[in-house]
């Protein structure tokens, strides 16, 4: 399997970034910060920025985080960026945990690449850090990333693509269109690049088409992660492509896409593509047992803040919190330490077994 190597820059500016990486990080051990080696106060006040509520993980998040840090006798202080101006939200609430003297910053990014000024206002308050989720790009200031395995996830998302599609009629051509998450959110070309390692080797071999022929991250993005713009943009695809065509699958980023490109097809009075997803949210595994959507990803919250919690737990301690991915993540300026999870695809043959330690979610599998 093709192993990338700077998944948090532009392909044309990969080979650059990463010998400028290489030669100025001396540590690419993956071990502690500047901070670790110090530790501070068991009751320190942790700052948590999430972006805006644009999936049900980030809605999870935010109380995960409240509860967990209370646990483990920390203060918090949890924001979330509001619906419009998330940007400038995000940097205020972030430049104000610094100012309250937070010692960890964990921060799921409204975009990757507005936050330079107030991570670096962050580390020389002599605070720790940590992207949640969501790499922060161009900067020297981060310290840890912990999320799932972005990767993995578009490589699962590409793979049951192809699986749905097959299910239903064995034999291709396939007729495709794909769609990413917002450009702003570095994740959202790490899952392209996932699923399309898996889907390019078809489109080369004919094996399957996209109808409209827009496979550029550009022409497939979705502003915002808003569930409007993904439905216009299947709006139009259907007005401009299937008259008579057939569309048989759509590579969608995320659960609230899927149920918008869904609703777009209904709308039209379409049979029901496959279309994919991601975050296990409660209308989409609804969908799914309902036999509409055909997968999501099952990400959950739970562990994740859990991951982050321990890294937390372990700066409080003077210790380099745990890494397991020292290479994969180039954020422009630097390999920023990883910690990553591994995600689990989901469909309705093995929704019950996947969730079976989910009350909310295996309650809508029976
Ligand atoms: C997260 C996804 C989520 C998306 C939109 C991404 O960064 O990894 O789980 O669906 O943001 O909120």
């Amino acid at each position: 399997m093709r192993k990338y190597l700077a998944r948090g820059v532009a392909a044309g500016a990969i080979a650059l970034l990463a010998l400028t990486a290489c030669s100025e990080r001396s540590d690419s051990s993956g071990g502690g910060s500047a901070d670790s080696g110090k530790g501070f106060a068991a009751n320190s006040l942790i700052g948590v920025a999430l972006p805006a509520k644009t999936s049900e993980n980030w809605v999870l998040a935010g109380d995960l985080f409240t509860n967990g840090l209370k646990e483990a006798g920390f203060q918090s202080d949890v924001q979330y960026a509001g619906a419009s101006s998330t940007v400038a939200d995000q940097q205020a609430q972030i430049s104000a945990m610094v100012t309250k003297g937070a010692k960890v910053i964990v921060i799921g990014a409204t975009d990757a690449a507005q936050l330079s000024t107030q991570v670096k206002q962050a580390k020389e308050a002599g605070a720790t850090v940590i992207a949640y989720d969501r790499l922060i790009k161009n900067t020297p200031d981060v310290d840890y990333y912990v999320a799932y395995d972005n990767f993995k996830v578009g490589q699962l998302q590409g793979q049951a693509l192809l699986d749905g599609m097959k299910a239903k009629k064995p034999n291709g051509p396939y007729t495709i269109e794909l769609f990413s998450g917002s450009p702003d959110d570095n994740n959202s070309a790490v899952f392209f690049d996932g699923a399309m390692d898996v889907l390019k080797p078809e489109i080369d071999k004919g094996n399957v088409v996209v109808g409209s022929g827009q496979t550029d991250i550009k022409q497939t993005a979705t502003q915002g992660w808003k569930a409007e713009n993904a439905q216009q943009r299947m709006d139009s695809l259907l007005n401009s492509t299937y008259s008579s065509k057939t569309l048989d699958g759509v590579l969608s980023p995320n659960d609230t896409l899927a149920r918008a490109i869904l609703t777009s097809v209904k709308g039209a009075g379409k049979p029901l593509p496959v279309v994919t997803g991601q975050d296990s949210e409660v209308e989409s595994v609804k969908s799914i047992m309902a036999g509409e959507q055909y997968s999501t990803i099952n990400k959950d919250t739970r562990n994740l803040v859990k991951q982050t919690i321990e890294m937390v737990k372990a700066l409080q301690a003077g210790n380099a919190p745990q890494i397991n991915d020292p290479n994969s993540y180039n954020n422009g300026v630097k390999i920023v330490p990883s910690y990553l999870l591994p995600p689990q695809i989901v469909t309705k043959a093995n929704a019950a077994e996947a969730y079976a330690n989910d009350p909310t979610l295996s309650a809508l599998t029976k």
